[in-house]
This record gives structure tokens, sequence and C-alpha cells, in this order.
């Protein structure tokens, strides 16, 4: 089985930084950057970081859930996605996603949202859910951060059998 040979791999190596500047065009008609172009960011950013710990292949967002959006950011300012492995099932994965905003002439971070997004990983060949390497945990903050893992993960399979009840 494919699953025997992998080896579980740490959180600190699918950590990825994306900043960009913001300019008018990501603005919204109340001159702050638009919640939507956040949430791209923050969607790719995360899949970067799903596909580095899955090694290959491809990646599909199964859920984006729990972005909160803390302060508004500004046309001027850059910002900074930063996305890390949290959770590894079979073939899920779950990147916590948080992004810094700060003024182009000063470094000063402030976190401006904070959220997580579930990937799956696909087989290159028949696209169907292929099997990752598990998530490697060393320390009781790990365990304590598995435990809350695998909490928001039932409550996302809860809103998933919903939402496939009601479609
Ligand atoms: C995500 C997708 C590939 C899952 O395929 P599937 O055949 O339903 O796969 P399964 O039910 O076997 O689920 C595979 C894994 O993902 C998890 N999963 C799937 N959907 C999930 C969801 N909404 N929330 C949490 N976990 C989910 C399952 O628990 C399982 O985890 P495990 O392997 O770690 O145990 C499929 O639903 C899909 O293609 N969705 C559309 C993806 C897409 O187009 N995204 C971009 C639009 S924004």
């Amino acid at each position: 089985m494919e699953e025997t040979h992998l080896e579980p791999r740490p959180a600190s190596a699918s950590r990825i930084r994306l900043a960009i500047l913001t300019q008018p065009g990501h603005a919204n008609a109340f001159g702050t950057i638009h919640g939507g172009v956040l949430l791209k960011l923050a969607d790719e950013c995360g899949a970067v970081a799903a596909l580095r710990h899955a090694g290959r292949g491809q990646v599909a967002t199964a859920a984006m859930d729990s972005m909160m959006f803390l302060d508004p950011v500004h046309v001027g300012e850059r910002i900074e996605i930063v996305a890390e492995v949290s959770y590894v099932g079979r073939s899920s994965i779950e990147t916590r996603i948080e992004i810094l905003a700060e003024p182009y002439d000063r470094a000063e971070p402030r976190r401006v949202a904070l959220g997580y997004a579930l990937y799956v990983a696909l087989d290159e060949v028949n696209r169907r859910p292929r099997p990752v390497p598990p998530l490697l945990i060393t320390s009781d903050a790990d365990r304590l951060a598995l435990e809350q893992a695998l909490a928001r993960q039932a409550v996302r399979l809860a809103r998933r059998a919903e939402a496939l009840q009601t479609s």
C-alpha cells in the first residue's frame, strides 16, 4: 500500500508566505480592500502549503471556514499571507492562514484576518483523493493543536453532510 511509505512531515515544512502591495484595483466602494481579494489570496496560499505537505500532484479546496476579518486593510498597505498545515487526515489537509497588514512605509504588521481551509490531495491520474504523509506530532503543543483541529474537522464534516442533504 502506498500509505505505508509515507513519512510524517512537520508543519513547518509546509509554511509559505506571500506578500503583495495593495492597489486601488483591490479596493471596494468604501476604499478598503475587498474581502474577496483577501479570500482569493488566502486560498492560493493555503493550497500551496497543502501542496508542499502532499509533496506532489494536485489539491482541491474542499472548505474554507472560520475566516475572521479583524481589521480593515487600506489601499497603500502591504499585506502578507502566511499559511501552514495544521491538520492532516488520510487525504485531507487543513491549513491555518493568517493575514498581516502594514503601511508601505512602516514595518509595523498587525493581524487583519485568521482562518482555516481544508484541501484534499488528488491523484494525478484519476483525480480521486489519495493518501498523504501524516503530520509530525512531537510536543504537547502539537497534541493540543491536533485536538483543536479534530474538533474543527468534525464541525466541517457535519456541515458538509448537511449541505449534501439539502442540495
Ligand atoms: C473535495 C473533493 C475532491 C472530495 O472528494 P470526495 O470524493 O467527496 O472525497 P471523500 O468523501 O472521500 O473525502 C476525501 C477526504 O476529504 C475530506 N473532506 C471532503 N470534503 C470535506 C469537507 N467539505 N470538509 C472537510 N473534509 C472534507 C473527507 O473527510 C476525506 O478526508 P480523509 O481522506 O482525510 O479521511 C470533492 O468534493 C470535490 O471535487 N469538490 C469540489 C472541489 C473544488 O472544485 N474546489 C474549488 C472550488 S472553490
